[in-house]
C-alpha cells in the first residue's frame, strides 16, 4: 500500500478492525459494563446504551477515524496541518496525550491484577477456598506494594515489547492472534453457560434483555459516560489508528464494524458473568473492582470444570486488557513520532514516562504509601481519594467527554465540508453514501449537546434530578405511544 510520507499502513482492513477493536474492547468491556448493566437493572440501561453507542459513539468513530486518514498523522499533528500550528483546536490533541498518562497509569494496575490472577487459576489456588478468603486474597493484592508493581512493571513491559515493533511488526501481528483468540475463549464459555444449574443463563438473558426496572436520569449519563470509555474515543486513540489507513477503507464501514463487535463482546461478557452468579444464586454483584476479582471466581469454582473456566476467563481478560493499552501507547508515542523522533526512542521515553506516572496509582493503597503521602492523597475529588480512583474518574468522566466534544465540534464544525465529504465516501460503495447525511446531522448537533448536557450535569450546573425528571417523562411517553401502536 502507497505511503504518505513514509508512514507505515495496516497490512490489511481486517487488521485495521481488529486493532481498532482491541482497543475498543478491554477492562471496560468485561469488568465495567457487567457491573453497571447489573447495577442498573439491565432492560432498558441496555436499550439507552445501545442507543448511545449508535447516536453518539458510532459518529464520533467516524469522526476521529476520518481526521486521522485524512491527515496521516497523530493528534496534535493531524491538527496542525488541518488548522494551522497556533490553531487552539491543537489542545485537543495534547488533551488526548495527557489522557493516554492518566488511562493508562490505572490501567496498568488492573491488567496487573489480572495477571496474578492467570496464576492463581493455573495453580489452582481458588479451589477449597473460603467465602471470606476471596476477599481476603484480592484485599492482600490491592494493599500490596510489591506485588502491584512487580505485576503493573510487567504488564507495561510487555506493552512496550508490542508498540516497539510498529504497526505491521508488532500491533497488527499481536491484535490478529488475540482478538480471535479472546473471541473463541468468549464463545466457549457462554456455551459452557447455557447448561449451568438454577436455570441461570436464561436467567441472565431474561435479566438482560428483559430488565423492567424504572430507570434513573443518572443511569442515562452513566450509560453515554460508558459508551465513550467502551470505544476508546474523546483522546485520540481512534484519529491515532486512523492515520495509519489508507484511501481504499471505508471508514463508516470499519467503524461500524467496531461498534458491533465491542458492543457483543461486552453483552455477552454479561451474559457470562450474571449466568455464573445467578448459578451461585448469588445476586449481590458487590461494586467496582469486587465483582471480578472476588465474588466471581467464587461463583465459579463452585461449577464443575470451574478451573478451566476461571483460566479461560482470566486469560481473555488479560488479552482484552493488553490490546487496548497498546493503543493507548501508541497514542503517546505516535505523538513524538510525528514529531521527528524515532519509533524505539520514542516508545522508550513514553514506556519510562508512564509507568512512572503509574506508580502511585500501583503503591497509593498501601499502608506505607498512606504513611508518607497521606497528606498528599487526602484532598479528595468527588468523594474519590485513593490516587487511582481519581485517575479514572478524571479521565473517564471529564477529559473523555471534553474531548469528544471537541473532535465532534472539530469535525462538525471547523473541517471543510469538502474534506468531510471526501474522506467519508472514500472506499465506500454508492449504497452506502446514503450514510452521509444523518452522519454529518449526529456529528454536528446530536453528540455535542448530549455531550454538553453530561459535562454541565458532572459539573453540577444542571441537577440530575431534573434529567431524571425529563427522562421519565420521555420514557412513560415513549412507551405510551408503544403500546398505542401496538394495540
Ligand atoms: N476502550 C477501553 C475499554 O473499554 C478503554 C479505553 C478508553 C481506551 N480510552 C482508551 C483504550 C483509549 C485505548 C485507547 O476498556
Amino acid at each position: 500500500m502507497s505511503a504518505k510520507n513514509g508512514r507505515e499502513h495496516w497490512g490489511s482492513k481486517t487488521a485495521f478492525i481488529l486493532a481498532a477493536a482491541g482497543s475498543a474492547v478491554g477492562l471496560g468491556n468485561i469488568w465495567k459494563f457487567p457491573y453497571i448493566a447489573h447495577h442498573n437493572g439491565g432492560g432498558k440501561f441496555v436499550l439507552i446504551y445501545l442507543i448511545c453507542i449508535a447516536i453518539v459513539g458510532l459518529p464520533l468513530l467516524v469522526a476521529e477515524m476520518m481526521v486521522g486518514r485524512a491527515t496521516q498523522k497523530s493528534p496534535v499533528a493531524a491538527i496542525e496541518e488541518l488548522s494551522g500550528k497556533g490553531s487552539l483546536w491543537t489542545s485537543m490533541g495534547y488533551l488526548g496525550v495527557i489522557a493516554s498518562f492518566v488511562v493508562l497509569s490505572f490501567y496498568i494496575v488492573v491488567a496487573g491484577w489480572v495477571m496474578h490472577y492467570i496464576v492463581l487459576a493455573a495453580n489452582n489456588a481458588f479451589e477449597g477456598m473460603k467465602p471470606e478468603q476471596f476477599g481476603q486474597t484480592f484485599g492482600d493484592l490491592y494493599v500490596s506494594p510489591g506485588l502491584n508493581l512487580l505485576w503493573a512493571t510487567l504488564f507495561m513491559l510487555i506493552t512496550y515489547l508490542i508498540v516497539q515493533g510498529g504497526i505491521k511488526g508488532g500491533i497488527e501481528k499481536t491484535t490478529n492472534l488475540l482478538m480471535p483468540g479472546l473471541f473463541v475463549l468468549l464463545i466457549m464459555i457462554l456455551i459452557w453457560c447455557v447448561n449451568l444449574p438454577n436455570n441461570a443463563f436464561n436467567e441472565a438473558l431474561n435479566y438482560l434483555f428483559m430488565g423492567k426496572e424504572e430507570i434513573e436520569g443518572a443511569a442515562v449519563l452513566e450509560a453515554l459516560g460508558h459508551s465513550f470509555f467502551t470505544l476508546s474515543l474523546g483522546m485520540g486513540a481512534m484519529l491515532t489508528y486512523g492515520s495509519y489507513l489508507d484511501s481504499k477503507v471505508d471508514i463508516f464501514k470499519a467503524g461500524m464494524w467496531v461498534a458491533v463487535l465491542d458492543t457483543i463482546i461486552a453483552l455477552i461478557a454479561s451474559i457470562i458473568i450474571m449466568s455464573i452468579m445467578f448459578a451461585n444464586t448469588e445476586s449481590n454483584f458487590g461494586g467496582g473492582p469486587g465483582l471480578l476479582f472476588v465474588k466471581f471466581p467464587q461463583a465459579l469454582v463452585q461449577m464443575p470444570g470451574g478451573y478451566y473456566v476461571t483460566l479461560f476467563f482470566f486469560v481473555l481478560v488479560f488479552f482484552a486488557a493488553l490490546t487496548s493499552a497498546i493503543s493507548l501507547l501508541e497514542v503517546a508515542v505516535a505523538f513524538l513520532i510525528d514529531k521527528g523522533w524515532n519509533r524505539k526512542v520514542a516508545t522508550n521515553v513514553m514506556t519510562i514516562s508512564i509507568w512512572v506516572v503509574g506508580i502511585p496509582s500501583a503503591l497509593s493503597a498501601s499502608a506505607a504509601w498512606k504513611e508518607i503521602f497521606g497528606d498528599i492523597t487526602m484532598f479528595d475529588i468527588a468523594g474519590k481519594t485513593s490516587f487511582f480512583d481519581k485517575m479514572d474518574y478524571l479521565a473517564s468522566n471529564w477529559m473523555l467527554p471534553i474531548g469528544g466534544l471537541m473532535i465532534a465540534l472539530y469535525v462538525g464544525y471547523a473541517l471543510s465540508h469538502q474534506l468531510r465529504a471526501e474522506q467519508f465516501h472514500m472506499g465506500m460503495s454508492r449504497k452506502a453514501a446514503a450514510h452521509f447525511r444523518p452522519w454529518v446531522f449526529f456529528t454536528r448537533f446530536v453528540a455535542p449537546l448530549v455531550i454538553i448536557l453530561i459535562i454541565l450535569i458532572e459539573a453540577g450546573v444542571v441537577q440530575k434530578d431534573s434529567v431524571n425528571k425529563f427522562f421519565d417523562g420521555l420514557l412513560s411517553h415513549k412507551a405510551s405511544a408503544v403500546s398505542e401502536l401496538s394495540n
